[in-house]
């Protein structure tokens, strides 16, 4: 899969996507502005802090392809004093206000949400665990769950439409909280007594 990584500074993207093609040698990574990321792909997955949502896609609305997928993978968690707290949108949960925000040419889906970034940071380390899928309709999920089956050892779980988000990006606030009790960076899910 051909990655470009999106951010403000395209400096910073390119350096970071030359540090991760030492990593991952067989990946194609090139690093561009968030716009020229977005305008130039099929699938945008949207991984900045949820505060900042609302004014990063009004900027970008209009470089969406017709018919892309973008894949929220943002968690209204907010940190207080040290303590994690769940910000919870007016729409019910991230996904949903990235729905609101989106054109309707655009499809939703939530994905990536509970698992934990420091796995992700270790190419050599196995996810081994589930992730939930949510978004618009069936195709669109279908599309979203495409993508997680290309990340070895990662499994995904249809949850249903975008609203099932509300209960995801709380699960992803549990995870966060069950690491700061048991000192760990890597809790994540597994669902058992599926046949899926
Ligand atoms: N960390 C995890 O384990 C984890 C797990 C599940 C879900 N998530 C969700 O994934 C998202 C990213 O998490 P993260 O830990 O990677 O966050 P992060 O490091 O704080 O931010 C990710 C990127 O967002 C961009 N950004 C930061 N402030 C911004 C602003 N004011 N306006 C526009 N862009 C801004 C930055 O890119 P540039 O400076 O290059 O533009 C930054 O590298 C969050 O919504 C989080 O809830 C995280």
């Amino acid at each position: 899969v051909e990655v470009t990584l999106g951010s403000r500074d395209v400096a910073r993207a390119t350096e970071t996507a030359a540090r991760l093609g030492q990593a991952y040698p067989a990946a194609r990574i090139t690093g561009a502005s968030n716009r020229e990321a977005i305008s130039s792909s099929e699938v945008v997955v949207l991984t900045v802090p949820f505060g900042y949502i609302k004014m990063v896609l009004e900027q970008q609305l209009d470089a969406f392809q017709p018919g892309a997928l973008v894949i929220d993978v943002t968690v209204p968690v907010v940190f207080e004093s040290g303590r994690p707290r769940f910000a919870e949108p007016a729409e019910g949960s991230a996904g949903e206000c990235v729905r609101r925000l989106l054109p309707d040419q655009v499809a939703v889906a939530c994905a990536f949400k509970t698992l934990p970034a420091t796995l992700l940071r270790d190419p050599t380390a196995s996810l081994d665990c589930d992730e939930f899928v949510c978004g618009d309709s069936k195709a669109t999920r279908d599309r979203a769950m495409g993508v997680v089956r290309r990340i070895h050892k990662l499994r995904p779980i249809d949850v249903g439409p975008l609203d099932a988000a509300q209960i995801v990006e709380k699960m992803a606030w549990l995870a966060i909280m069950l690491n700061r009790r048991y000192k760990s960076h890597d809790a994540r899910f597994r669902v058992v007594g599926l046949d899926v």
